[in-house]
Parts: structure tokens; C-alpha cells; sequence
């Protein structure tokens, strides 16, 4: 079992997201648990904020500190394992990836604090977060969506969470490459036609055909993916 434990001023913007398709599925099967922290609850005063004016002046408002740690050390207690890992999704943090996922995927107990505003009170960086990840060069107005990408690709690679494991095994990133195209009934679709060779029955065939799209497609749109495709290629020979 896996445990996503989430800090948020906006918890409700969780319900829709861990409550449909794959991520519900694994809740019910025991795989994952989903637990959201309000922030609000966490202060010392419920008539204090949750932000403040930053030290030094500049634009935007901060988390403070205090809910925040406050959060942490109650969520801390309840595990076994005293060094969760703590998350912090931030534009300012290192490139989310599949071997990032993959590596989560395997702890039991993650801590996800979700920022606003111009971001957190950087004590908070300093002394509990062990990992600051981005999701791509871009920047969104909270960490709650990137925090749900996070915990939608980790979940997935939870053995018994998809009906199909080895199809995870596929996926894009798994080896570098990029996925293929896919195609379903019916064969012609408004005079557009199924590839012939993925009818023909000649299993031989239809690999190499997977594997070539995968390449070209690969090669054309991501030639960094390329580049450690060969590398690994060449290695295994
Ligand atoms: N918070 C705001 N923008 C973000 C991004 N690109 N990645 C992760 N967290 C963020």
C-alpha cells in the first residue's frame, strides 16, 4: 500500500481527480490511500492567515511556515517510517520523469505540500521538503494539479493497478521510446484504412512494424529520447 498524504488550502480541488477511473480503482483494491490535509485546520490560531507579506519587500504573498510544519509533524506521527519523503512541486524544482515516477512509485508513505501565491516560506524548503519537482517549464497558479499528475503516474505503476501491467511496460519513456500509433474497429473509417500489416496476422511483422513507427516517430520529435535509445541499444549488444 502506498500513501499519498496531501497539504492544501483547496482540498476539494482533489475530490474529482482521486475519486474516478484508475486512481479510485486502486484505492478500492488497497494499492493506494489518499489522505488531504487542510491547511486551514493546521494553524496555531484559526483566526490567523495562512500567508503573509514577504520579508524584504517584493510582489505576491507567502505560505507561512507555522500550518505548514504544523501539517507535517501531525501526518509525520501517524507513520511508521519517520523520514517521509516530502514533496514540493515548484516551477523552480528539477524536471519530473518517468524514472522519477518509477523511484516514488516504490516508497510507502509520500508527503506532497502544495504552495501558492508567490510560494512558501523557504524554512519550510530548508527543513522538511526532501525532493522539489517540476513538472515542465511553465508555471501554474498552485501545486495541486502538478501534484495530482504526480500521484496519477506513480499510481500506475503499482503492480494490480492496471488491468494490463505489461502494457505500463510499454508505455512511452519505458525504453526511450516514444509510443506508436494504435488502431480499432472498424478497419476502414470513413475511407481512412487500418494499416494493412496490423491485419495480416503475421506476429513477426507486426513487432517489427510497432518497433520502426516507434523509432521514426522517436527520431523526428525527441532526438534526446533518441540519443539514449542508441546509447542503451549499443550497451546491450
Ligand atoms: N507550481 C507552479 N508551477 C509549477 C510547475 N511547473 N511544476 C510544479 N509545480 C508548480
Amino acid at each position: 500500500m502506498i500513501s499519498f498524504n496531501v497539504i492544501t488550502p483547496f482540498p476539494a480541488m482533489f475530490d474529482a481527480v482521486l475519486n474516478e477511473s484508475i486512481l479510485l480503482k486502486a484505492k478500492q483494491k488497497n494499492i493506494a490511500e489518499y489522505n488531504i490535509f487542510n491547511l486551514f485546520n493546521y494553524l496555531d490560531n484559526s483566526s490567523d492567515r495562512i500567508d503573509d507579506y514577504p520579508f524584504g519587500g517584493g510582489e505576491g504573498m507567502l505560505l507561512k511556515a507555522e500550518p505548514i510544519f504544523n501539517a507535517f509533524e501531525s501526518i509525520k506521527s501517524t507513520f511508521r517510517n519517520n523520514k517521509p519523503r516530502v514533496i514540493f512541486p515548484t516551477p523552480d524544482g528539477k524536471i519530473f520523469n518517468h524514472s522519477k515516477a518509477k523511484e516514488l512509485s516504490e516508497e510507502s508513505n509520500l508527503i506532497f505540500i502544495c504552495g501558492h501565491y508567490k510560494g512558501i516560506d523557504q524554512r519550510v524548503r530548508d527543513e522538511i521538503v526532501t525532493d522539489e519537482i517540476s513538472i515542465g517549464d511553465f508555471v501554474l497558479t498552485g501545486g495541486e494539479l502538478p501534484s495530482m499528475i504526480m500521484i496519477d503516474s506513480i499510481v500506475r505503476l503499482k503492480e494490480g493497478v492496471l488491468n494490463n501491467y505489461k502494457s505500463a511496460k510499454k508505455d512511452s519513456f519505458y525504453d526511450f521510446l516514444l509510443d506508436g500509433p494504435h488502431y480499432t474497429r472498424p478497419r476502414d473509417f470513413k475511407g481512412i484504412n487500418v494499416p494493412e500489416v496490423l491485419l495480416s496476422g503475421n506476429h513477426k511483422k507486426i513487432k517489427d512494424w510497432f518497433l520502426n513507427q516507434r523509432e521514426e516517430k522517436t527520431k523526428k520529435l525527441r532526438l534526446d529520447l533518441w540519443e539514449k535509445y542508441k546509447s542503451i541499444k549499443t550497451e546491450k549488444k
